[in-house]
């Protein structure tokens, strides 16, 4: 007995009974057997044939189950805003790019929410150029350790100003920005924080405040939460970048790691603005299927997060097999314009495969347009990346965004926007 009580004091000090206890399976052979929806059959069993049924019948149904089912319905409201150019230099990275930081002021029914754009320009190239947008997560301060870089107004309510994370420049392995400009492409991020800081506890702070129904909708089952309001966010961030005279806005990049993986393949699906949409490591509710259940799932998401998908996406919890969408068709909302899921090798937790497969299964949507889907089944080896119009790959290494990665969505880019050309 009392070894058994020394075993179980054991495991449970080591974090062997708690790397278990959320219930995650990583083993391939106990993968459900389950079966996706068919992209092209309509709620009322139609099969479609052409791009206009698609486009008319389709693609608002399933926008629809996302809506009601998942994410929550996005507001139609249009709320003010003023933008302000706070600083603006020329010679940044020794004279290569130019940097913009643009105040963004949310203001509707008395209240105000403010957010912090920065936006760089490569300055060897004059007129417009093609401009990647991503949100960061620990700040515009964490990108860099230049000082002129303002700390992003929405971490004062989800940090203390000693957080080592505030520290400049903490985040910078994520950010080549020079590698960026040298490939003749703008950036632009914000702290997704400025939209909707990331806790549970604190949706009065977010944009979602400022709608005239909030406080209506706040119960109601298929109300949006956080990850809805990072997917709106990033169409504000568009609405800004359409008026920017050194962005092509015909040529924005969204790309999103992990959560905002998830927020960004949401946005990508709603506003056909973007040209391309990238989702890094986004996994469970991001580009990975849901009916696998493969590393973390509905209900652990649901359970550690319950401000990011709207309240009805609860009744799949370990009830996946009811789902009556899978993410494949998020991707195919998508199409016919590009879109790359990238995967790392030792994120089992964010399913590698089910990120795969999405690719897979959204490809007949793209083939309804006379485009290549992923053209491969199998998933490829590490670092060898696809880039049809849609385009994946798995790079060895942890959950992270790494310079191999924006390796890729250069390149990915580079082809695919001189095909629009
Ligand atoms: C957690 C969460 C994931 C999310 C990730 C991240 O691991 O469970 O769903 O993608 O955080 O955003 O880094």
């Amino acid at each position: 007995m009392k070894k058994l009580l020394f075993l179980v004091s054991l495991l449970l000090l080591t974090g062997g009974v708690r790397a278990q206890s959320r219930g995650e399976n990583y083993d391939e052979s106990k993968v459900p057997v389950y079966t996706l929806p068919d992209p092209l059959i309509c709620e009322n069993g139609q099969r479609v044939t052409s791009v206009r049924q698609w486009e008319t019948t389709r693609r608002p149904e399933l926008l629809n189950m996302f809506s009601s089912q998942m994410y929550g319905i996005t507001p139609k409201e249009d709320i003010p805003v003023e933008y302000q150019i706070v600083s603006e230099k020329k010679n940044a990275f020794q004279g290569k790019a130019s940097c913009k930081q643009i105040r963004f002021c949310f203001k509707k029914n008395g209240k105000e929410i403010e957010a912090m754009l920065i936006l760089y320009t490569p300055n060897a190239i004059k007129g417009k150029v093609p401009v990647f947008l991503s949100y960061n997560f620990m700040g515009n301060q964490s990108i860099d350790a230049d000082e002129d870089i303002l700390v992003s107004p929405g971490l004062k309510f989800v940090k203390s100003p000693d957080d080592k994370s505030m520290e400049r420049g903490y985040q910078q392995s994520r950010w080549p920005i020079e590698m960026i400009l040298d490939a003749g492409f703008g950036l632009a991020t914000m702290c997704y924080h400025d939209i909707y800081p990331d806790d549970n506890a604190l949706k009065d702070k977010s944009v979602l405040a400022l709608f005239d129904d909030y406080e209506q909708t706040n119960g109601r089952p298929d109300a949006w939460q956080a990850l809805g309001g990072w997917a709106w966010g990033l169409s504000r961030i568009m609405d800004c970048l359409e008026k920017d005279d050194r962005v092509n806005e015909k040529q924005v990049v969204v790309m999103g790691h992990s959560r905002q993986g998830k927020a960004t393949l949401w946005s990508g699906a709603q506003d056909k603005r973007f040209a391309i949409v990238i989702s890094n490591n986004s996994g469970c509710g991001g580009a990975a299927l849901s009916k696998r259940r493969y590393g973390e799932t509905f209900r652990i998401m649901t359970n550690s997060f319950p401000h990011w998908l709207c309240k009805t996406a609860e009744q799949y919890a370990d009830n996946e097999d009811m789902l009556p969408f899978d993410q494949h068709e998020l991707i195919a909302l998508i199409a016919p314009r590009p879109v790359y899921i990238a995967s790392a090798q030792e994120d089992r937790w964010a399913d590698p495969k089910g990120e795969f497969l999405s690719g897979v299964h959204a490809a007949s949507v793209y083939e309804l347009y006379g485009l290549k889907g992923l053209g491969v089944t199998e998933m490829p080896a590490v670092n060898q990346p696809i880039m049809n119009n849609i385009g994946y790959h798995i790079r060895p290494g942890k959950h992270d965004v790494m310079d191999i990665d924006w390796q890729n969505y250069i390149r990915f880019a580079q082809k695919h926007l001189a095909e629009l050309n």
